[in-house]
């Protein structure tokens, strides 16, 4: 019994010991900034300049000799990239980094609904923490400016109230996993031509109102642990090393406490890049050293040129201490994070997950005679068309490229779904641009040498006798064609595919077209299709989430989180804008790597706002989608006449299921400011909620607000004003289907 005693004793003893001289750093009970500042107050300059720039393709160093782990980023926003060389951009070709391609995020903006945001950051932060990543480079949320921009399928959409709410929830379901996100690409990437040296600048109003309020959501409300600054240059001075974006309005307004993360190659300049506020620099290709060299990391901008700035007496290291303290803060944050949950990968709830994402935001274009829901399971030949319906869409499209663990084309989701009795016929219709490799592996080949004539030919044929034709095309993610680093050309569609739609339009009535894109296309053969699908590329279920929508399993409820412009100068950054930069300075540069100054004279008029300020007629409105049944709304309320500046203001609409089917609604309230010292637009998206009501159902809609909904930032005072006067709030089923409006007054 005695020696029990004692062994106890000595047990405790022990560990009080242990508890004792454990170091704060390693101490997880301990407040994370004492954490940070004793292992700062551990490091050397050495160590401290090392964890603040790349040792490879994707990790920056940790400090091993005191147990602090490195830092491993990856790829993308829409689903886990695949393992690279050390130092290469090719792919290692592992056999265990196969994942979940989930929907792109415009498909998610569509879906309106914050709930697919927080599954979404859940199950995407669930892949990267099982692969054992510490940084998702992801979400973007860029605003879609000109629906040229090749990376726009990774953004929000145009409207920046929708994108604030929409990026916060998969911030906050990702970082639930113990990963960071890396919002980006802050600020002003709003193209991809010449993106490395657009200049751009704009008025504060158009920063403040239109460009910024995603990324400042993305740091108030969603928290995330980091930031990505952009490749662009802003008033004269590349995003990555520019204090006005990274510490005036970043640290200093928004109160960030993340790591700023450079995108790869994006710092151009030792003495810039310290006093500018950026803390981890990646993908640099410095001092003329191509991309690759072995040595190149210690040649960084933040690394040996950094050091010897310090040694030679030239800066100080408070700098140098203020971005180690940030990446220490990340790194306690993710790498050792000890209470962080293990992950998953490829499981079907996630499989299952961007089924659900893509199915709710899918948007029904157009459906005259409701043609749409296609009886799949009768005795009916169904003919499906295009290349769109057999290419994989998870591969290209520059980084965001997946290495799927599967992918369900269109044709075979519609096959698999199509009943017994079905009939249920294909032809490739066009050939697209050849994606033969990404990363530097072999993808699928679906080379076919025949000429258009042959194609369309062939397609009409099998078209004529069916009972349905769905038409599958639209974008590829090849150069161009929604990719990055090379915006579109212009707003039609590619590879001859308008003469082929319209060949089958004249062959057969009941003509569906499902479009793959994530941007606005110009569709001339619209009067001639029946139906209109606007699917977006929604990757490892792509092909099942068509189908759940052709055949009615799933009723569309997306809406359109951008405008389809009837043409291009129907945007504002090609009509007034100087897109893609400045047209003297183009003309002039003789080399790509020519500054280009780009000024967005279209200023706050982006998407409708523009529209409705020209009273142009979009070929599908901002919040425009259908349903397989019908909404009725009530007259919209409000529950006062007259708010005032600390008060809130609630408005009500029923809306009623008219139709004989289950449906989401997504009741959206756009604010019009009647009067103000300063333009402003028609309209303004400040609330939206999507309802899902049974057959016969009739719910009341609220939405209320405060004043930040009446607010326009002033940039004479450099601050946010609700200025009192009459307002209207006006209830849309979207931006142009107005359903009422409700007068009151702010006092
Ligand atoms: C790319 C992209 C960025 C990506 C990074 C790493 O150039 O701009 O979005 O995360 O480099 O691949």
């Amino acid at each position: 019994m005695k020696f029990q005693i004692v062994a106890a004793a000595v047990a405790i003893g022990a560990a009080i010991g242990a508890a004792g001289s454990q170091p704060v750093y390693l101490d997880t009970t301990k407040p994370l900034e004492e954490r940070v500042e004793d292992a700062l107050g551990r490091m050397t300059t050495e160590e401290k300049a090392a964890i603040i720039h790349a040792q490879s393709k994707f990790s920056s160093a940790g400090v091993p000799r005191l147990g602090i782990p490195e830092l491993w980023c990856t790829d993308g926003p829409h689903g886990i990239r695949p393992d690279v060389f050390w130092d290469e951009w090719d792919q290692a070709g592992c056999t265990n980094d196969s994942c979940t391609a989930f929907p792109a995020l415009t498909c998610l903006a569509a879906t309106w609904n914050p709930e697919m945001s927080a599954l979404y950051g859940r199950s995407i932060g669930e892949e990267a923490r099982y692969r054992e990543k510490d940084v998702l480079l992801g979400p973007g949320v860029n605003i879609y400016r000109t629906p040229l921009n090749g990376r726009n399928f990774e953004y929000m959409g145009e409207d920046p109230y929708l994108a604030s709410v929409m990026v916060v929830p998969y911030i906050k379901g990702v970082q639930s996993n113990g990963v960071a996100t890396c919002v980006k690409h802050y600020a002003l990437n709003n193209q991809e031509y010449r993106r490395h040296t657009t200049d751009v600048d704009l008025s504060d109003r158009a920063l403040y109102e239109i460009y910024l309020p995603a990324f400042k959501a993305a740091v108030q409300d969603g928290g995330t642990w980091s930031i990505m600054g952009s490749y662009n240059l802003y008033q004269g001075r590349h995003v990555c090393q520019n204090p006005r974006l990274l510490k005036d309005i970043l640290r200093d307004e928004w109160g960030f406490d993340g790591v700023v993360i450079s995108d790869w190659g994006g710092v151009h300049d030792t003495d810039q890049v310290i006093s500018g506020g950026l803390d981890l620099e990646f993908g640099s290709w410095t001092n003329g050293l191509s991309e690759g060299m072995k040595n190149a990391y210690d040649s960084y901008f933040m690394a040996y040129p950094y050091l010897k700035r310090i040694s030679d007496g030239v800066v100080d290291t408070q700098e140098l201490d203020r971005k180690a303290a940030n990446v220490l803060r990340l790194i306690f944050r993710t790498a050792m994070n000890q209470a962080k949950p293990s992950g998953s990968m490829n499981s079907p709830e996630h499989v299952a997950a961007a089924r659900r994402i893509a199915g709710e935001g899918i948007v029904l274009l157009k459906n005259s005679g409701n043609i749409l829901p296609l009886d799949l399971d009768g005795k009916k030949k169904i003919a499906v068309i295009g290349e769109n319906a057999i290419k994989m869409m998870t591969v290209g499209g520059g980084s965001s490229s997946l290495k799927a663990r599967r992918e369900v084309s269109p044709l075979d989701g519609i096959k698999a779904r199509a009943g017994k009795d079905a009939e249920v016929v294909y032809a490739r219709g066009y050939t697209g641009d050849p994606v033969a490799q990404q990363d530097g592996m072999k993808v699928q080949d679906i080379s076919d040498s025949r000429d258009a004539d042959a194609l369309i030919a062939e397609a009409v044929a099998v078209a004529r006798d069916a009972d349905y034709v769905i038409y599958v095309g639209g974008l590829n993610k090849a150069p161009h064609q929604d990719c990055e680093d090379a915006d579109r050309e212009g707003l039609g569609l590619p590879y001859g595919q308008d003469r082929l739609i319209s060949a089958l339009a004249d062959a057969n009535k009941n003509l569906i077209v499902v479009n793959v894109s994530g941007n606005a296309v110009a569709m001339p053969w619209l009067d001639k299709a029946a139906a209109v699908v606007q699917a977006w590329f929604i990757g490892s279920e792509a092909g099942n989430a068509i189908a759940d929508i052709v055949s009615g399993d799933v009723n569309p409820s997306g809406k359109l989180p951008f405008t389809f412009p009837a043409r291009l100068e129907d945007s504002g950054a090609h009509a007034e804008g100087e897109y893609p930069g400045n047209k003297e300075q183009l003309a002039a540069s003789k080399q790509w790597g020519d500054t280009i100054k780009e000024y967005y004279n279209e200023d706050i008029f982006v998407g409708y706002r523009w529209a409705d300020k020209k009273k142009t007629t979009p070929l599908f409105p901002f919040g425009h989608g259908l349903s397989y049944t019908t909404f009725e709304y009530g007259k919209p309320t409000a529950d006062k006449k007259a708010m005032t500046a600390d008060d809130t203001i609630t408005f009500s609409v029923n809306v009623k299921n008219t139709g004989d089917r289950e449906g989401q609604e997504i009741v959206q309230l756009y604010i019009a400011d009647k009067k103000s010292s300063l333009p402003r637009p028609v309209k303004e998206l400040k609330g939206f909620k999507k309802v899902k009501l049974a057959p016969g159902e009739e719910q009341t809609v609220s939405i209320t607000v405060d004043k930040s909904a009446l607010s326009f930032f002033d940039d004479r005072q450099h601050a946010w004003v609700a200025e009192p006067g009459k307002f209207e709030a006006i209830i849309g089923a979207s931006s142009r289907d107005i359903k009422g409006v409700v007068k009151f007054e702010l006092k």
